[in-house]
């Protein structure tokens, strides 16, 4: 969850640094710190709390130092204080680190009965002392990881520097994400190529077990045995300017009105103008055994796991065989049955959540085909599946994810049709159906952000409630749950998502006066159940916020508030166009209350750890 950042070159080497960590700020922002070697000598600036707080000190860095290396952290073990910011710290040695080290505690007892003291209460701190012991009697750092390695259990990115080889950074990765930017006489290590992207858009993607030394000339790449790796650099697609704000206040508002662009760009990629025919070579569809297939589950978390439960409505009918969608950090723990019949699609905006890419290792030791719907190129996900259909959004830093979300459904959408093609079990008229509505959404999508004025009124009426409730039906159950987690997660308001006809089995207790109620009732099969529900609300006096059809009267007139949605004639498409109005809700929300809406408490873009 942790970003690290590396540059070694010929230039004051500190600016770059706290640039990079700025980029990567959305993995972690409770302490930061840098440390460079200048003088063969290591010194170092840290502190607690936002990289807001690193800046004022990085003066005390010499100008001198053209190698060093920076960390932002998500706190696992020990407080977000600036004592636990990395870089730790001993000797002429530096260390930061990305992951847990899982056996920390007998590794920290062995190394205190040994004389050692620490100085945090970090879990990374003992692989520094570990290294500082080795370099007594293996003086060279390559030598010495190669030594310690083996006794470390856990997740880790490290980036290490040491006085005795002022002219090399070393990163080691295991678990992980870790990333090298080659350069023009300088090099470079991120935690994350979009950290990389103003500074080069040649990379190579470190991979499990193995340590590279990075010089400002060369970068040598070995596996934990110690033999040299021949690893070429791929090129980024993604440019510097797409992770910048363009001139929004947030990055959350910008990659929200990315979004009919985004869902453009997908279909006009993968959906053949002319034809309506699905690229399924480019969806990654073709290097799948369609033929073995007997059933899906589908592994996420979060708001991805939410766009996979859409995916029941959709690639269900399709493709015609049973979908499961399980929560990643659940499934892998309880033993699923799997078999090679079974196709384990990992839902990921990262790539690297490493529940989810547990469960892949998972599926594929159970001889599963696997198959990722991601967006970030190169991530761990896709390097372990079999095969991958990437997203293509473009970078989303805000850390509540939103081009990501209908992204998402969008391809879990495209890739039921793709397979449903292919194998020629598509109804003539439903598959021409699915491909109308395929051609509103662009549209549909664009109309629903040209009511974000009308949403922030909204908003400004309702701010101060302590509690929500949104409830929606069929496809639209997940708009709520997905519209419940985005208010959660940037106004720090307590929501609740349910679906409609559940409320009377417990959760209407909830309901009086007070209490606002988000009700999304597009106009699909569900509808007159859903009136149903919003009427048993109103009865209780239950603040009603309808999210509906603009011309839908009978609603609108149950309602407080009503937020004017364009329908579309799908209902698992219609969920990407409700969401937009959820989105701008709890936008506008948290502005209002004034929260840190790119960079929430306590919550981290990249989730790394289990
Ligand atoms: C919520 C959010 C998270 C992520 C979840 C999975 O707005 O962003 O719930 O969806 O952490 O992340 P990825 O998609 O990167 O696997």
């Amino acid at each position: 969850m942790c970003g690290v950042v590396g540059f070694v070159g010929v230039r004051p080497g500190v600016r770059v640094i706290f640039e990079g960590l700025q980029r990567l700020e959305y993995r972690g922002y409770d302490s930061a710190g840098i440390a460079t070697i200048s003088g063969g000598k290591i010194h170092a600036v840290k502190s607690d709390g936002k990289l807001l707080r690193l800046e004022p000190l990085l003066h005390e860095l010499p100008e001198s130092s053209f190698i060093g290396m920076g960390h932002t952290r998500w706190a696992t073990h020990g407080a977000p204080t600036t004592q636990n910011a990395h870089p730790h710290l001993l000797g002429n040695l530096a260390l930061i680190h990305n992951g847990i080290i899982e056996n920390y505690r007998e590794l920290k007892q062995e190394l205190i009965a040994d004389g050692h003291v620490f100085s945090s209460e970090t879990d990374s701190e003992v692989v520094l002392h570990l290294l500082s012991r080795e370099l007594k009697t293996t003086p060279e750092i390559k030598g010495a990881l190669l030594k310690i390695i083996p006794r470390l259990r856990g997740a880790y990115g490290l980036g290490i520097m040491w006085g005795g080889e002022p002219e090399a950074l070393y990163l080691v990765k295991e678990g992980s994400p870790a990333v090298i930017g080659v350069g023009d006489g300088e090099n470079y290590f991120a935690s994350d190529a979009l950290s990389l992207l103003p500074l080069t858009k040649s990379v190579i993607f470190l991979n499990d077990g193995e340590i590279a030394r990075l010089t400002k000339s060369s970068v040598d790449i070995c596996d934990f045995s110690g033999k040299l790796l021949n690893r070429p650099p791929s090129i980024l697609s993604w440019t510097a300017a797409s992770a910048e704000k363009q001139g929004y206040r947030h990055y959350m508002l910008k990659e929200i009105h990315e979004q009919p662009a985004v869902l453009a760009n997908i279909i006009g990629r993968l959906v053949n103008p002319l034809t309506g025919a699905i690229d399924t070579k480019q969806m990654g569809i073709d290097d799948l055994d369609l033929a073995k297939i007997r059933s899906i589950v589908y592994v996420a978390c979060g708001t991805a796991y939410y766009s996979a439960m859409i995916s029941k409505y959709s690639v269900e009918q399709f493709i015609g065989v049973p979908v499961s969608v399980e929560l990643a950090s659940e499934f892998r723990y309880r033993d699923p049955y799997l078999d090679p019949s079974t196709l384990v699609i990992a839902v990921t905006q990262s790539g690297e959540t490493a529940d989810t890419l547990a469960c892949i290792k998972h599926a594929v030791a159970r001889g599963c085909q696997t198959f990722a719907i991601c967006n970030v190129q190169h991530s761990s996900i896709p390097r372990a599946t079999k095969a991958t259909l990437y997203m293509e959004a473009g970078p989303e830093v805000g850390v509540a994810s939103t081009k990501a979300f209908t992204s998402m459904v969008l391809c879990h959408y495209l890739f039921g049709l793709g397979i449903g093609q292919k194998k020629r079990q598509i109804p003539a008229d439903v598959y021409e159906k699915a491909i109308q509505a395929l051609k509103q959404l662009p549209s549909a999508a664009d109309r629903a952000i040209s009511t974000a004025g009308l949403v922030e009124d909204v908003s400004a009426k309702y701010y101060e409630s302590g509690n929500f409730i949104f409830m929606g039906r069929g496809p639209s159950f997940m708009v709520a749950l997905e519209g419940a987690l985005k208010l959660k997660e940037i106004s720090y308001i307590h929501a609740e998502g349910y679906a409609g006809g559940e409320l009377k089995h417990g959760p209407i207790a909830l309901v009086d006066k007070y209490m606002p109620i988000v009700a999304i009732a597009p106009l699909d099969s569900h509808y007159e159940k859903m009136i149903s529900n919003v009427e048993e609300v109103r009865a209780r006096e239950g603040l009603l916020i309808g999210v509906g059809d603009l011309h839908d009267e009978r609603f609108k007139n149950l309602c407080q508030d009503y937020i004017a949605c364009p329908q579309i004639s799908d209902a698992a498409l219609q969920t990407i166009v409700s969401v937009i109005s959820l989105q701008f809700l709890s936008y506008y929300i948290a502005v209002k209350r004034g929260t840190d809406v790119d960079q929430p408490r306590n919550l981290a873009k990249s989730v790394t750890v289990e």
